[in-house]
């Protein structure tokens, strides 16, 4: 792997990332889950890879997602959450807000359309982060910073919108090898000169429910590995009850299960990325990499689904965004062939061609007390892809 090197200030963090999770795995017996090593390497407080300084979004980080890359990703949204917002109570709750410029989008393009909520909050686990969005709402649109509250918890109840871009794919996961003697949970223990390395033990418990359910078949030689997002799904249900009436978006990268687990892809969909490089190896520099699998949208639905939701629509990111108007948006931004204009014809085409984020991105609504058809999903819908 060719990686630009971190400066030594960023391997001095990884290094007591490091010191930390090997007390985690010699204090556990010698091995703890994969799940327990990715929460702790993405969210430990000062050290993990959301919760430490590492730089994360834009170009002079590690990735860049929709809201990042162009405001019409937020501006044709709004369209879905105005509507919903009608249909419901004149609310917005962002789950995992990044940098907070999806919410300066929403807010200044419902603003502009005379729809702005009466409040909008952000749920984010890292307190870095969280600082980082209260900056840009006070730089990006001081005057509706005013509507802007931070939870520090799931509320007990709430109606309205909720909008989570791309957190689904960085809860942890849960890795597990299929092989000829086998069920296996893979998990990170210690070599002879104390490096990671993975290990399998015999799945058990709820874990092994939840991939017996998979039928997924034993190979007769070598093994099929991949991912199990127990917390992903835990986390839809938590929200599903919560919520009295409105509709959640969930937006990431992801497969029907069909899909997610074809017989092909049998070395999962774990991926690691640091400044820009996507590589395959959750133990380089621990803290300083982001560690993401894709998600699997049928288990999403059947979580929204089994706590009395309904599943509106599921369709493609760029089937969202057309249904929204994002070309409206783009032909309002700035006249033709203006730099601006290109810029943003330039950013649309990856939000929405099938060989960039266009087909792979997913949005799924789930919903309560909605019977209206949502707009995002009038053309393309995919439910019967789940
Ligand atoms: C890949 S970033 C995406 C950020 C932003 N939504 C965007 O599209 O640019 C994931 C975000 O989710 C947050 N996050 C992850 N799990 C979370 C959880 N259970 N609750 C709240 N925030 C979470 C991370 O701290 C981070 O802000």
């Amino acid at each position: 792997m060719n990686l630009p090197q971190p400066s030594a200030d960023a391997l001095e963090q990884s290094t007591q990332m490091r010191a930390l999770l090997k007390d985690r795995i010699t204090q556990a017996g010698g091995w703890i889950p994969f799940s327990t090593y990715m929460a702790d390497a993405l969210y430990t407080p000062g050290l993990g890879y959301y919760s430490g300084g590492a730089r994360k979004f834009g170009s002079g980080g590690d990735f860049i997602t929709a809201p990042e890359l162009s405001p019409l990703f937020g501006e044709a949204l709004a369209t879905q959450v105005r509507q919903i917002m009608e249909l419901s109570v004149p609310e917005i709750i962002e789950v995992g807000a990044g940098t907070g410029l999806l919410a300066v989008d929403l807010l200044c393009e419902l603003e502009r359309q005379g729809a702005l909520p009466t409040r909008y909050r952000i749920l984010e686990l890292s307190g870095e982060l969280r600082e980082r969005q209260q900056q840009t709402l006070a730089a990006k649109a001081p005057h509706l910073a005013e509507r802007v509250s931070w939870l520090d918890a799931m509320p007990e109840r709430f109606s309205g919108a909720l909008v989570a871009n791309e957190v689904l794919d960085v809860m942890p996961v849960h890795v597990l090898a299929w092989r000829p003697d086998g069920l296996f949970e893979r998990g990170v223990s210690l070599d002879a000169e104390g490096n990671f390395a993975w290990a399998d033990r015999p799945a058990t418990g709820r874990v092994a429910e939840a991939a017996a359910r998979l039928e997924i078949g034993f190979p007769s030689e070598g093994e099929y590995v991949s991912e199990l997002n127990l917390a992903g799904e835990a986390w839809v249900a938590e929200w599903a009850q919560r919520l009295e009436q409105g509709a959640m978006l969930l937006i990431d990268y992801g497969y029907p299960r069909a899909e997610y687990y074809l017989p092909s892809r049998s070395t999962g969909t774990l991926l690691c990325y640091y400044r820009h490089h996507a590589h395959p190896d959750p133990f380089l520099w621990p803290g300083l990499n982001d560690i993401t699998a894709f998600v699997d949208f049928t288990s999403v639905a059947e979580a929204g689904f089994n706590a009395g939701l309904d599943v509106m629509g599921y369709t493609t990111q760029a089937h969202l965004l057309l249904n929204c108007g994002v070309l409206a948006c783009l032909e309002r931004r700035a006249p033709q062939e203006s730099p601006e204009y290109i810029r943003g014809s330039k950013a649309l085409q990856r939000l929405t061609s099938p060989h960039e984020m266009g087909e792979l991105f997913k949005v799924i609504a789930l919903s309560r007390g909605i019977t209206q058809p949502l707009l995002g999903f009038m053309r393309g819908d995919r439910l019967h892809a789940l």
